[in-house]
C-alpha cells in the first residue's frame, strides 16, 4: 500500500489528511474504509479496538481489564482508553493527521479529543476534525459481523458472503489462516450494537452541532464509500487553505 500524500486534482496541492474521524455502528464498514484511506494520505489508522486487542493478546495490565469488558460487548471505561489513545496520538506518524476508528465512542472521550486537538498543529496548522459516519442499516449488520473474517497477519479484512478470499479461509495477500474476532457472535453482536444506540450514536447529534458530521452511504460496494470518502475529505481540506 502506498505512503504516499494525495494531491487535490483541483488544486494540484499536497492534501494534508488532519484529523479524521470515522463514526459508525459495529459492522459499518469503518475498519475496511480506514485502511484503505490511510495509504493515500500517508497518516495512520488508529484503531482503538485494534489496540485494545493487542494489549489483550499480550497480556498487558490494560489487557487484563479490557478483555472481559470486550467480550460481552460493553466499552472499556474511558480513563483506559483515553491514557492509551493519548499516547498513540502524540507519537511522530501522526505529525499529518490520523484516521481515528471507534474513537470517540462517548460524549467525554470526544470532549477530550476536542481539546487535545486545541493544542495541536498538523503540517503547522490547526485542523479541524473531519467526522464522517458510515451509514448503514441495521438488516446488513447482522450478515456483516457473523461474516467477517481477518488476516492475523495483515489485518486485511474479509466476509464469507460478502468479500470472500480467493481461498476459503485463508488471506489472498499473505497465504495466512484467517481467524473469526471473539465477539462476532450473535450473542455478542446484539449487545454491542445496544451499546452504540445507547453510547455512541448521540455523538452523531454532538458533531452536528459543531456542523462538523458528514455521512455516507456504507451500504454502497467498498470502492464507491472510498470514492465518497476521498471527495469530502479533499474538498473539506481544500477550504481549509
Ligand atoms: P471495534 O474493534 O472498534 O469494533 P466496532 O466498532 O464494533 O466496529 P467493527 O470493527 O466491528 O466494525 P467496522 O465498522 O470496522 O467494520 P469492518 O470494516 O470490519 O471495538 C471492539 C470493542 O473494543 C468494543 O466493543 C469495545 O469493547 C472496545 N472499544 C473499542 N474502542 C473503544 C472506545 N473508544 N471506547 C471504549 N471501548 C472501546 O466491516 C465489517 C464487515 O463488513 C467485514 O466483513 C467487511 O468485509 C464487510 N464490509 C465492509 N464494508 C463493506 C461494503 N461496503 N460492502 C460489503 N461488505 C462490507
Amino acid at each position: 500500500m502506498s505512503t504516499q500524500s494525495a494531491t487535490d486534482v483541483m488544486t494540484g496541492k499536497e492534501v494534508t489528511a488532519g484529523p479524521i474521524v470515522l463514526l459508525g455502528s459495529p459492522g459499518a464498514g469503518k475498519g475496511t474504509q480506514a485502511k484503505i484511506i490511510t495509504g493515500r494520505y500517508g497518516v495512520p489508522h488508529v484503531s482503538t479496538g485494534d489496540l485494545l486487542r493487542d494489549n489483550v493478546s499480550r497480556v498487558t495490565e490494560l489487557g487484563k481489564k479490557a478483555k472481559a469488558i470486550m467480550e460481552r460487548g460493553d466499552l472499556v471505561p474511558d480513563d483506559l482508553v483515553l491514557d492509551m489513545v493519548g499516547e498513540r496520538l502524540v507519537a511522530a506518524d501522526c505529525d499529518k493527521g490520523f484516521i481515528l476508528d471507534g474513537f470517540p465512542r462517548t460524549t467525554a472521550q470526544a470532549e477530550w479529543l476536542d481539546r487535545f486537538l486545541a493544542s495541536r498543529t498538523f503540517a503547522g496548522r490547526f485542523l479541524p476534525p473531519i467526522v464522517i459516519k458510515v451509514q448503514v442499516g441495521y438488516n446488513q449488520l447482522l450478515q456483516r459481523l457473523t461474516g467477517r473474517r481477518t488476516c492475523p497477519a495483515c489485518g486485511r479484512i474479509y466476509n464469507v458472503y460478502l468479500q470472500p478470499p480467493r481461498r476459503e479461509g485463508f488471506c489472498d495477500v499473505d497465504g495466512a489462516p484467517l481467524i473469526q474476532r471473539k465477539d462476532d457472535s450473535e450473542e455478542v453482536i446484539s449487545e454491542r450494537l445496544k451499546t452504540y444506540e445507547r453510547q455512541t450514536l448521540p455523538l452523531a447529534d454532538y458533531y452536528r452541532r459543531q456542523g462538523r458530521l458528514y455521512e455516507v452511504n456504507g451500504e454502497l460496494p467498498v470502492e464507491q464509500v472510498t470514492a465518497e470518502m476521498h471527495s469530502l475529505i479533499e474538498k473539506l481540506r481544500a477550504a481549509h487553505d
